[in-house]
C-alpha cells in the first residue's frame, strides 16, 4: 500500500484507491491496509477505480510535458464541446444543476493560483451571458474576509487537481453553512468533487507539468459553457465559436518557433518582466505572468495596462520586456498609449495583438476570434514564451523548484 494526497502521484502503480475521510487513521503494512477513525471504529470502505488512459501519462516524443499540455489544447477545446454536447447538437449542463444555479441570485468563484485566474473569465461570461453577479476569491484569504452573504448564493470551486487544501476549507465552511456547491475540476472523484453538491469536469486529461496549461483554458471554455446555457439570449453560437478558436490555437501552436526567437530576443538574461493589458486582457496578463515566473523565475508581474503609470512605471528601465496583450477594439488604443508611457522610459515592448487591431511593428498577430473568448487564445503564445524562456535558461520546465503539483496544506 501506498498513502498519497492525490490519486495522479501513483496512477502508474496502481488503478485502485481507497478514499481516505478526516479524523481517520490509517495502518498500513507491505501488503494490507486498516482504517479506524480517532475514536477507534473500524472503518471498511471499498476501494474505487481511477479510470486514467496509460498513453495520457507518456511523454512520447515531448521533451517535456508542458509542451504536449500545450499542444493538448486545441483537441481538449474539441473534446470538451463534444462532452457538453446533448444529441440535438446543443451545449447541455446536467438539469439538476442547471435548475440549482436558475435559482441563485449571486455566484462566488473560489479557487488558487492559474484556477483563480480562470475564475476571472468565469466571473466576465457569467455576468455578461448569463446576468448572474459574480464575485471571485482568493480560496487562502477567505476566511479572513468572507462576502457579505445574502439571497440565495452559489459557491463555485475551480481547481485542477481537485485536492487543494486552500479551497478545500472554504469548502467545508460553505457546506456547514449551507449553501450549494459546485466543483469544476479536472479529476473525477477527487475530494473537492466528492464533497460538492454538483460537478463539472474539465476533460482535460491528466495534467503532469507544475505549470497549468490545458487544465487553464479548459476551465475557462467549461465556464464560458455553463455561461452560456443560462443565457436567456441564445444568439451567441458559442459551439461554431469554439471550434474557430481551436482551429486558431492549432496554427499559433503551428508556428512555435517564432515564440522560441521571441522568447530569446525579449527574455534572455532578463530578471524581471511585464504583462500588460485591458479587461479580459488584464486576466490573462495575470496568468501569463505566473506562468513566466513559475518555471523560468524572471520575475513577473501582470499589471492592468491603465494602473502601471499609478506608481508601479518607476521599475521600468532600459530594455526591461514589457509584454501588451491586445485583443478587445474598445480598449486597444488606450494599451497602445500605455506601451508609448512605457516605451519612452526605455522598456523593450513586445505586442500581441489581434488580427484587425494589429499595427506594422507588433510582433506577435492572433488570429480573429470572437471578442469574449480571445483569453482562450490569447494565453497561449503566453505559455510558450513562458516554456521557452526556461529552456533558454537550462531550467527543469516541468518541475519548477519550490513548487507542487497538488498543494494539500493551508
Ligand atoms: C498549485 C499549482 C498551481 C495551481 C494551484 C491551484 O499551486 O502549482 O499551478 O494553479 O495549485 O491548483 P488547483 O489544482 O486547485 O487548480
Amino acid at each position: 500500500g501506498v498513502v498519497a494526497s492525490d490519486a495522479m502521484a501513483t496512477i502508474q502503480l496502481t488503478d485502485q484507491y481507497v478514499e481516505i475521510h478526516d479524523g481517520e487513521m490509517v495502518q498500513l503494512t507491505n501488503t494490507d491496509f486498516a482504517i479506524e477513525t480517532v475514536s477507534g471504529s473500524v472503518i471498511n470502505r471499498a476501494p474505487y477505480k481511477a479510470t486514467v488512459d496509460a498513453a495520457d501519462l507518456e511523454k512520447g516524443m515531448y521533451p517535456y510535458y508542458m509542451l504536449k499540455e500545450i499542444d493538448e489544447q486545441p483537441a481538449v477545446l474539441r473534446r470538451i464541446v463534444q462532452q457538453y454536447q446533448n444529441s440535438a447538437g446543443e451545449l447541455e449542463i446536467p438539469n439538476e444543476l442547471k435548475q440549482a444555479v436558475q435559482a441563485v441570485d449571486r455566484i462566488h468563484i473560489v479557487a488558487c493560483g492559474t484556477s483563480y485566474h480562470a475564475g476571472w473569465l468565469g466571473k466576465h461570461f457569467l455576468e455578461k451571458m448569463a446576468g448572474i453577479p459574480t464575485e471571485v476569491h482568493i480560496a487562502s484569504e477567505f476566511s479572513y474576509n468572507p462576502p457579505l452573504i445574502t439571497g440565495n448564493p452559489l459557491f463555485v470551486f475551480i481547481s485542477q487537481s481537485g485536492e487543494t487544501a486552500d479551497s478545500r476549507q472554504v469548502l467545508v465552511k460553505i457546506k456547514e453553512w449551507g449553501y450549494p456547491t459546485l466543483t469544476i475540476t479536472n479529476v473525477q472523484g477527487s475530494t473537492l468533487s466528492r464533497e460538492a453538491d454538483h460537478t463539472l469536469l474539465l476533460h482535460a486529461g491528466p495534467e503532469i507539468a507544475v505549470a497549468s496549461t490545458k487544465a487553464y483554458t479548459a476551465q475557462i471554455s467549461v465556464l464560458a459553457i455553463l455561461a452560456a446555457t443560462l443565457s436567456e439570449e441564445n444568439d451567441f453560437a458559442l459551439i461554431h465559436e469554439l471550434g474557430i478558436v481551436a482551429n486558431a490555437m492549432d496554427s499559433i501552436i503551428a508556428e512555435k518557433e517564432q515564440i522560441a526567437e521571441l522568447a530569446e530576443a525579449y527574455l534572455t538574461d532578463k530578471r524581471s518582466a511585464f504583462y500588460i493589458g485591458r479587461g479580459l486582457d488584464y486576466y490573462v496578463s495575470m496568468e501569463a505572468a505566473l506562468k513566466l515566473k513559475e518555471i523560468s523565475y524572471v520575475q513577473t508581474e501582470g499589471f492592468a495596462a491603465g494602473e502601471l503609470k499609478h506608481g508601479t512605471i518607476a521599475l521600468i528601465e532600459e530594455g526591461t520586456p514589457v509584454i501588451a496583450l491586445i485583443t478587445q477594439a474598445e480598449n486597444a488604443s488606450h494599451t497602445r498609449g500605455n506601451i508609448e508611457e512605457v516605451r519612452s522610459r526605455g522598456a523593450h515592448t513586445c505586442v500581441c495583438v489581434m488580427e484587425g487591431l494589429q499595427q506594422e511593428s507588433d510582433q506577435l498577430v492572433l488570429p480573429a476570434v470572437h471578442p469574449m473568448l480571445t483569453p482562450l487564445l490569447a494565453v497561449v503564445p503566453t505559455q510558450l514564451l513562458a516554456y521557452y524562456a526556461t529552456l533558454q535558461r537550462g531550467f527543469d520546465v516541468d518541475k519548477p523548484r519550490n513548487l507542487a503539483k497538488s498543494v494539500t496544506v493551508e
